[in-house]
């Protein structure tokens, strides 16, 4: 690109996308792109997946270590108690549920939810940023009954997170394997190094703005279709498909029409995303206890398919698909479950980002003229 001399000079070029960029130290999570494997704080997510709770991870999140019983309790208790609501969100949502879509409701909850926080010190920050993680689960089954003309269900702060937020969602007392699949998802998808909401919860942060701004920005970056808006997508993609056999005229096309297949690809990963092989062992599971695994079969032969054609990777997104709508989820609602989730993690690094701020404030090169000549209004 041809610049002015002046700018060509002193811009050095744009790293677009900020692909490879490391923009600032964490202690929370790490991903090796080329081998495919996440940490948590250190912790293989492996050896995480099926062996700990959403509320474990959550400490370890907070803490940096896993926790002892005492502070498990104490933690199930606290996330069991932010799940009952200011009353006064309940108006928000009636307002909003069914009119708008429920990302758009939950970030506004969000949003609403700050004006009942007074701002403390960092010291005092944490139980606050906690609350988040119990209310943003309530807010999301609530959206659902509200727009659906069902009845509230109270939250049961006795019961586990996954656990209480099916049954306030589904109006109903959740099989074992529900809870245990609900679990795993937000167990693996709680935090992901410097994800683009994560990364926009931290720029928030960074001016010193306040927790729950932060998290709004977050939930707004996290609904597009190319981060946690995918989920949604890549179910569209399997119902529209419908039977095995037309997975391969389907993948054909879009590939011919250069469209993008939601749940593959990965800027950081270079083999199959760490999350993958549990999200699709959990939904093999949760499907075969359905009477019809069809659509089940249906995103495998997606996979399939796409992978004969172009060597692209498989994200957390394509198995969490079928995973969530084997819970009886609405697809409109998957994209809330990954906040539901990550709001672990990116609560943490607010935290982390108070803890040790500088101002996140990148630059930009100006590619358009210089040096124009001004002219008044009445001479253009
Ligand atoms: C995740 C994503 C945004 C990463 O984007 P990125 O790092 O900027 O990568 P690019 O979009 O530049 O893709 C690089 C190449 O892979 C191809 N590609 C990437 N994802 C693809 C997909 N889902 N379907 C088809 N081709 C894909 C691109 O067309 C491009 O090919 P080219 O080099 O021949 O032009 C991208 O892979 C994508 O849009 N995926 C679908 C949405 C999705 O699942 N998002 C959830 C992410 S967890």
């Amino acid at each position: 690109m041809s610049l002015p001399k002046d700018n060509k000079d002193s811009i050095p070029e744009p790293v677009k996308g900020l692909e490879g960029i490391v923009a600032a130290d964490t202690s929370l999570s790490s991903v090796n792109g080329e081998k495919g494997i996440l940490r948590y704080c250190g912790y293989n997510i492996d050896d995480l997946a099926f062996n700990t709770t959403f509320e474990e991870i959550v400490c370890l999140l907070y803490d940096t270590e896993l926790p002892n019983h005492e502070r498990l309790e104490n933690m199930t208790e606290r996330i069991g108690e932010a799940r009952v609501l200011p009353k006064e969100i309940q108006k928000v949502i009636t307002e909003l549920a069914g009119k708008t879509s429920p990302m758009s409701t939950l970030r506004t909850v969000v949003s609403a939810l700050g004006h009942y926080e007074n701002n403390v010190p960092l010291s005092e920050l944490p139980p606050k940023a906690l609350r988040l993680v119990g209310q943003i689960a309530t807010a999301v089954a609530m959206i659902h009954r509200l727009r659906e003309g069902l009845p509230l269900l109270e939250a049961d702060p006795k019961r586990g997170h996954a656990e209480d937020f099916l049954r306030m969602l589904l109006g109903k007392e959740p099989s074992q394997t529900q809870i245990q699949a609900l679990d795993l998802y937000l167990i693996l998808l709680a935090d992901h190094g410097f994800n683009a909401s994560t990364f926009s919860a931290r720029v928030t942060a960074g001016t010193l703005a306040n927790l729950h701004s932060a998290i709004t920005s977050a939930v707004g970056t996290l609904s597009g279709p190319l981060h946690g808006g995918a989920n949604e997508k890549a179910m569209e993609m399997i119902i529209k498909v419908g039977k095995p056999g037309k997975a391969s005229d389907y993948i054909e096309n879009a590939f011919a029409k250069k469209q993008k297949i939601m749940g593959f690809g990965h800027r950081v990963y270079k083999v199959d995303d760490a999350r993958k092989p549990h999200l699709k062992k959990m939904a093999t599971q949760l499907w075969k206890e359905r009477n019809d695994m069809t659509l089940y079969e249906v995103a495998e032969e997606i996979e399939r398919q796409v992978k004969s054609r172009k060597p692209i990777i498989t994200n957390v997104d394509f198995y969490s698909a079928p995973l969530l709508y084997g819970l009886e989820i609405p697809t409109d609602l998957f994209t809330p479950l990954f906040a539901m989730s990550r709001v672990a993690g990116w609560t943490a690094h607010v935290l982390e980002q108070y803890g040790n701020n500088r101002l996140i404030r990148p630059r930009a090169r100006y590619v358009g003229p210089i040096d124009r000549t001004f002219r008044p209004i009445e001479q253009r």
